[in-house]
């Protein structure tokens, strides 16, 4: 029944549909109405003496720290590391006293995440926790905490979560970049303006939800489906691979466009539909070459990017969805929406448990 799910089907789909609110109430806690910029003071959070960044995370929570990576680098001139927490707690990395720790967690409580950043504690960096449960461990360890107003999110695979971390991180990187210097005012209210348009264009690119469930029947009778992306639609193309093995059991890999050459255009055949996350930038005609390569050896590519780009490709590629046009940082944020629509409707064509997938738990507190 639909008892919860505000008429939805599945919590998924209303989590999914929550997105304009949930990145709206987000955002907002970052900005200072007054001034228009972000204020991470209230959080109790001071970039002086940063030198860099090193990224804790795992599962969906990775890939929005792999998209925070590229936003850290390319506003705020900051050296980033962004590792699995299963992997960094083990390797016993050197961190310095000019190193900041972001720990990423929905939960708060995952147990590779929460013992990497104990260990990034002990070796003096300063930590800060970007998470959705605001009484969580993780919070409560961290130095400083700038929460995701998500709200409870339910459906095991996670969605909303992913979008408002998104939020958070994006105003991290403008307030670094404004704190070092890398911006001025006026870019940082520029970017603050264009994220600020992020609800209304996320309600857009909802309203495709039936175009995306049509789509999604290309990948629910696939075998192998591959997810392509450059830039900040690499970790998307992660997410989108990893949203679609979770919710609908199909096999699938994201893999940074350019490693198409060196590997997976092996597995081209028309059995196997590729995902090309190509929002229309100044990458966007290396990942149209990708795509060609993939088209003249019969793959089914399935296109998207904007209404100018998905027309120009209509006749040679399987499927597309068009986007609405997006400033460059609500991009990754905008295109996170066809990447769950295709998830969960190839996971209810294929009639499994959306919101909890077999074997899988909504927080993992063992290793
Ligand atoms: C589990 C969940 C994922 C989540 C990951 C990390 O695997 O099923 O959806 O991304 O844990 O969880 P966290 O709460 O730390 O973000």
């Amino acid at each position: 029944d639909g008892v919860g799910k505000g008429g939805h089907a599945h919590y998924m789909h209303k989590e999914i549909f929550e997105q304009p609110a949930v990145v709206g109430a987000t955002l907002h806690s970052m900005i200072n109405p007054a001034t228009r910029r972000i204020d991470l003071g209230r959080y109790g959070f001071d970039a002086a003496g940063l030198e860099t960044v090193t990224i804790l995370a795992c599962g969906t929570s990775f890939h929005a720290g792999m998209v925070a990576k590229y936003w850290l680098e390319s506003i705020a001139g900051l050296p980033v590391h962004c590792e699995i927490a299963s992997e960094f707690r083990y390797r016993r990395p050197p961190l310095g006293r000019g190193a900041l720790v972001i720990a990423i967690s929905q939960s708060g409580e995952t147990a590779d995440t929460l013992a990497a950043m104990r260990y990034a504690k002990s070796r003096g960096a300063r930590t800060v926790a970007v998470v959705n449960v605001a009484e969580s461990t993780i919070a409560r360890e961290a130095d400083a905490v700038l929460p995701t107003l998500a709200g409870a999110e339910i459906g095991v695979a996670s969605t909303k979560a992913f979008t408002t971390q998104l939020v958070v991180l994006a105003c991290l990187a403008i307030a670094f970049g404004r704190a070092r210097g890398e911006l001025d005012c006026k870019a940082e209210r520029a970017l603050v303006a264009a994220l600020a348009d992020t609800p209304d264009l996320i309600t857009e690119a909802l309203a495709g939800d039936a175009h995306a469930g049509g789509v999604a029947a290309l990948l629910a009778g696939a075998r192998d489906v591959l997810y392509l992306g450059r830039g900040t639609a690499y970790p998307l193309a992660l997410e989108g691979a990893l949203k679609l093995k979770e919710v609908s059991y199909v096999h699938a890999e994201g893999y940074a466009a350019g490693e198409m050459k060196h590997g997976p255009i092996a597995l081209v055949d028309k059995e196997v539909p590729i995902v090309m996350i190509a929002p229309p930038d100044e990458l966007f005609e290396k990942t149209a070459s990708n795509m060609y390569e993939v088209m003249a050896r019969g793959g089914q590519a399935i296109l998207i990017s904007d209404r100018e780009q998905t027309d120009r490709f209509a006749n040679g590629v399987a499927a597309s969805i068009a986007m609405p046009e997006a400033p460059a940082i609500s991009t990754p944020i905008l295109y996170s929406v066809p990447m769950q629509l295709l998830a969960y409707h190839a996971g209810t064509r294929r009639g499994t448990e959306v919101d909890q997938p077999r074997n899988l738990a909504k927080s993992v507190t063992v290793e």
